[in-house]
């Protein structure tokens, strides 16, 4: 599995140190950026390059982190085919790969602790999508939008 990943600023330190844990899992990770600090930066200049390589079947999964992960989140669910949600618990983190076939994570670099964060990135990306009758009808609706 290819897992794209991007932060700002303040998603910065958190996408470090999930980069690290990534590679201990032995994932394929690319770093969309940013790839220095810069208080000045802006999260869809890293973001949407991720999520536009998750929509070109690039990556796989990806992973993008904020301040809170609110902008990032907004940001790539504004790409085709991305699922992006905003993840602050475990179950969710899971579930919405479970049910709504969720490809991206959003994680708030100044909200989620690096051992919580780096439990919501192994637990999504061990998830698989169910395919369930019910799950696909939904998710069919919602592709019905992006047309
Ligand atoms: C940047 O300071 C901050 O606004 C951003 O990282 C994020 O929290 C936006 O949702």
């Amino acid at each position: 599995m290819k897992i794209g990943i991007a932060a700002d600023h303040g998603g910065y330190t958190l996408k470090i140190s999930i980069v690290s844990f990534l590679k201990s899992l032995h994932y394929e990770v690319i770093d969309f950026g940013a790839h220095e600090l810069d208080d000045t930066d802006d999260y869809p200049d890293f973001v949407i390059p991720m999520v536009k390589a998750i929509a070109s079947n690039e990556i796989d999964r990806g992973i993008a982190v904020c301040g809170s992960g609110v902008g990032a989140c907004i940001v790539a669910n504004k790409i085709t085919g991305v699922r992006a949600a905003l993840i602050n618990d475990h179950f969710s983190a899971h579930q919405g790969v479970e049910d709504d076939d969720m490809n991206v994570i959003c994680l708030g670099g100044r909200i989620t602790g690096l051992m919580v964060a780096q439990e919501f990135v192994q637990s999504f990306l061990e998830a698989r999508f169910t395919g369930a009758e019910r799950h696909l009808r939904r998710l069919q609706k919602m592709q019905q939008l992006e047309k």
